[in-house]
């Protein structure tokens, strides 16, 4: 019986675990619909260049980034978020990441605003993909490596304004 019950939890975990896996990755593949099919991004500044990036960057030489249309619904300073504003729910700014300024796109890093998500950190689903879909940072790490350097402003955790 003793042995019963333990077989029955150890299974109740697994199936939990599981769940929680076929959750996480549902989200994966719908953030990376979205971030693909939907056709509602604006550029930042309007301006679809590939520019070099920041030298406190840590993601590729050159990048770009859009917003989809909640997103650019609240920047209202000159094209920016405003200071200790903070971007609605359902927000995602998706940064093109690549080797060099003419070459092909190398990854995606995206913030997509779903504070109530349990892996979301400071309000945000931290991702990010090869141009495949291939997730390379898994949302359930929950922006660990990313937040340090993300935190370090009053626009919600987006740096590109105080840079660019
Ligand atoms: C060492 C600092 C650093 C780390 C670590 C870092 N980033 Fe960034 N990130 C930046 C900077 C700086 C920018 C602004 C653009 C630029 O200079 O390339 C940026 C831009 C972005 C953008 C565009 C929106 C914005 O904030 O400007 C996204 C999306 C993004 N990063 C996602 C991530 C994710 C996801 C991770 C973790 C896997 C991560 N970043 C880790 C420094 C960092």
């Amino acid at each position: 019986m003793k042995s019963l019950i333990i077989l029955f939890l150890s299974g109740s975990v697994f199936i939990v675990a599981c769940a929680k896996n076929k959750i996480e990755n549902s989200t994966m593949e719908s953030v990376f619909k979205e971030i693909n099919t939907n056709s509602d991004y604006t550029f930042y500044k309007n301006d679809s260049s590939i520019l070099p990036s920041s030298p406190e960057s840590a993601h590729t030489a050159f990048f770009r980034v859009r917003f989809n249309a909640k997103a650019a619904s609240a920047l209202t300073d000159n094209g920016k978020l405003p200071v200790n504003g903070t971007f609605p729910e359902g927000s995602i700014i998706v940064k093109d990441l690549y080797n060099t300024q003419n070459g092909a796109k190398v990854l995606y890093s995206v913030l997509k605003k779903d504070s109530s998500n349990p892996n979301s950190s400071n309000g945000w689903l931290w991702i990010e993909y090869e141009p495949n879909g291939k997730e390379i940072y898994n949302i359930n790490d929950k922006g660990a490596g990313c937040i340090s350097c993300h935190s370090n402003n009053d626009r919600d955790n987006v740096r590109l304004f105080n840079l660019f």
